[in-house]
């Protein structure tokens, strides 16, 4: 299959490539499109078929949920059993925005949408492109991030296609997506409120509104109860290249594998302590870690594209504001990282 660019514009020629690819969705198709995140991989989610077609695309495992996307807080409340205050609060707290919120879900809710399991992932994505084209397609999008299972989530629509290309019908290419990295996901559908995946929006801002939040990396660490999303598999987003993640000592490790004659490229935070010399391909994002995370999957395309033997990430402090781009480096991270 030929996947077609749809150049989002605001004017009318930018207006026809929204049209259609709201077309393409209706028809059971599917389209890439641009969230404040990262890049979707969307599909009508009240088409069964639909749906498939985006597990057979990514080469994602029938046992991983997908996200559903809304365009207001009452389209998702048609999706569930019951719309908690809970979920009203945070709702109205961060929607449209980078949260994802699991609960039991509503019975036209296909099965292939939660891989069998009894709850929905829903949220109301802010980017105005997602959100227009919510609203065109007139139809809740299923949309898991728009990469091959396991690899780097896009941020442009060059990321997707490098990923996907003959695999999926249309991208509509609405620019960079700026946020970086994905949403927070918050399971609502048990007895205490719990976070199975941290993102940009911190647990200290989700206890403000509804007090006490689980953390589920610490829930499972501590064996208090089996994995409880897919999502939580330790190798995700990794780059092709072997990706090795240190705490201390990044600079120095490049250098000395550099004198062994290896190609290796050196990912940082902040500013340049000792910077490996010129001739290391490396990539130094913001100190400030709203900043970082929006370059963040960029930077590692990038470096994996650059033909290097080995990728060291000198890791970013142990803070809370740095959690979710932490969870994301440990994941991209090669057990072992031997070198080939
Ligand atoms: O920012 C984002 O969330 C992006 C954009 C496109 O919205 N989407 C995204 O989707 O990252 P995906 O499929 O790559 O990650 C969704 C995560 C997975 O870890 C999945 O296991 C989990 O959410 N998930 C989805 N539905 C679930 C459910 N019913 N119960 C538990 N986990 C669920
Ligand atoms: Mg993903």
């Amino acid at each position: 299959m030929e996947t077609v660019v749809l150049k989002w514009t605001e004017d009318n020629a930018g207006r026809e490539a929204m049209r259609h690819a709201a077309e393409l969705l209706k028809k059971g198709r599917l389209v890439a499109f641009p969230t404040e995140t990262v890049y979707g991989l969307g599909a009508d989610a009240l088409n069964a078929d639909a749906v498939a077609r985006i597990y057979a695309a990514k080469g994602r495992p029938a046992n991983n949920p997908v996200i559903v996307h809304v365009p207001d807080e009452a389209s998702a409340a048609k999706l569930v059993g019951d719309w908690p205050s809970a979920a009203q609060l945070l709702a109205k707290r961060f929607w449209p925005g980078s949260l994802t919120l699991i609960l039991p879900r509503a019975s036209q809710v296909p099965d292939i949408v939660t891989a069998g399991g009894s709850t929905v992932a829903l949220r109301v994505p802010a980017h105005p492109v997602a959100l227009a084209l919510l609203r065109e397609a007139g139809t809740p999008i299923a949309a898991p991030s728009a990469n091959r299972s396991t690899r780097l989530s896009p941020t442009t629509a060059s990321h997707v296609m490098r990923s996907l290309r003959g695999r999926i019908d249309a991208i509509l290419d609405g620019g960079p997506a700026v946020g970086g990295i994905e949403s927070t996901v918050l399971d609502l559908s048990g007895p205490s409120a719990c976070i199975l995946r941290p993102g940009l929006i911190s647990k200290a801002e989700l206890e403000e509104v509804i007090g006490p939040v689980q953390d589920a990396s610490r829930v499972v660490r501590e064996g208090r109860k089996p994995m409880l999303s897919p999502g939580l598999m330790a190798r995700h987003y990794s780059p092709h290249t072997p990706t090795e993640c240190l705490e201390e000592g990044a600079r120095e490790r490049v250098e000395s594998l550099k004198r062994d004659g290896r190609k290796v490229g050196l990912l940082c935070f902040g500013e340049p302590r000792a910077m490996p010399s010129a001739t290391t391909q490396h990539a130094v994002l913001p100190a400030d870690a709203g900043e970082a995370a929006s370059g963040l999957y960029a930077a590692l395309h990038d470096l994996d594209d650059a033909g290097l033997d080995l990728i060291v990430v000198e890791m970013p402090p142990k803070t809370a504001e740095w959690a979710a781009i932490r969870d994301r480096l440990r994941r991209a991270h090669s057990p072992g990282a031997e070198l080939p």
